[in-house]
């Protein structure tokens, strides 16, 4: 068992978070790592109102007795008023682990305590980590620059972000970008994360939602296909190498401000891919892992092998 006091504290058996991904970070995918006995969240800005997240919970809970929690996005497409609704709902629905992630959770804080919700807050900077401590979130995740989605503007890695995190804060760190499987899990835990973040790894499992033609194209591509874009509005996204994502960057890089970038960075459109499993339109993210995520288990042999392998790496290393 690698239990420690986060997985204690949220009530998972294994230190193994899914990484919150929009459009897929739904009901089966969210319902089937809390049932392996790992960490997932709800994607909330898959259905930002909050109705539907009270239904996705629903949904969830129809799959899993095991806890669960929801991300929420604090990023500036929704107002401050509908993000205290979607953290009212968390609440009244009884989910009882919470993740912001996008700016400084600091306007949700005191409604976040008041509700007694455990507090994970998601960040890539050194700064914005001491930042979320001082403000008393419970648990602290980062994500280094190999990651998936957002990996911030710093541009750290993962071995030299986790450890100068978790010896900058007292809480409890989670530690994502680059991790896939028990080698990389026992290397999480040596640089001192108490919980690994895999997002990239759980896109290639047979509960992930996404279509599978698009699985198919993350499990023919290597860390090179992946590209960053959107820094020029210090949004960094890492994606996949596609026409779409190459016409981004060009845009960028001719000085396209938001207003002419937007059609081609909409969300949407790759909520249309993942489900037609068109990739000619959208961006599509994922880490440098994707080099290493070369089979589609279930989401339980996923966890399962993983925590398995990172036992017998330990105890190799241990010498037992
Ligand atoms: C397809 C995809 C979508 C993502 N969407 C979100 C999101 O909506 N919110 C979020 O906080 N992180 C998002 N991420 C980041 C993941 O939650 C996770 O931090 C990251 O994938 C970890 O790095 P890895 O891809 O190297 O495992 C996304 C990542 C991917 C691959």
């Amino acid at each position: 068992m690698l239990s420690n006091e986060l997985t204690k504290r949220l009530g998972i058996q294994h230190p193994i978070q899914c990484g919150t991904m929009q459009w897929l970070s739904k009901a089966e995918l969210v319902g089937a790592v809390a049932d392996a006995g790992a960490l997932a969240c709800i994607a909330s800005a898959i259905n930002p109102d909050p109705e539907a997240l009270r239904e996705e919970i629903d949904k969830t809970r129809a799959i899993t007795r095991r806890p669960f929690g929801v991300n929420v996005s604090l990023f500036p497409s929704l107002s401050a008023s509908d993000i205290g609704k979607l953290i009212s709902t968390v609440a009244q629905c009884g989910v009882g682990i919470l993740e912001t992630a996008g700016r400084s959770p600091e306007p949700y804080r005191d409604q976040i305590k008041e509700a007694g919700l455990f507090h994970i807050h998601k960040c890539a900077r050194i700064r914005d980590a001491i930042k979320a401590q001082s403000l008393g979130v419970d648990a602290i995740s980062v994500v280094g620059m190999e990651c998936g989605g957002h990996p911030g503007e710093a541009g750290l890695g993962s071995m030299v972000l986790i450890p100068k995190v978790v010896k900058s804060v007292e809480c409890p760190v989670i530690g994502g970008g680059g991790f896939c499987d028990g080698r990389s899990l026992a290397a999480g835990l040596a640089l001192g994360a108490q919980c690994i973040n895999m997002g990239t790894r759980f896109i290639l499992t047979k509960e992930c939602p996404g279509h599978p033609d698009l699985k198919q194209f993350y499990l023919d591509s290597q860390a090179a296909d992946t590209m960053l874009v959107m820094g020029s509005l210090k949004n960094t996204g890492r994606v996949l190498r596609t026409p779409w994502s190459e016409e981004v960057a060009r845009l960028e890089n001719q000085g396209a401000g938001l207003e002419e970038l937007a059609p081609y960075i909409s969300g949407q459109l790759a909520r249309q891919g993942w489900a037609d499993g068109g990739k000619d339109k959208g961006l599509y993210y994922a880490g440098q892992v994707v080099e290493r995520c070369q089979d589609l288990p279930s989401v339980d042999q996923l966890i399962s092998r993983t925590v398995a392998e990172a036992q017998e790496v330990i105890n190799g290393l241990a010498g037992a």
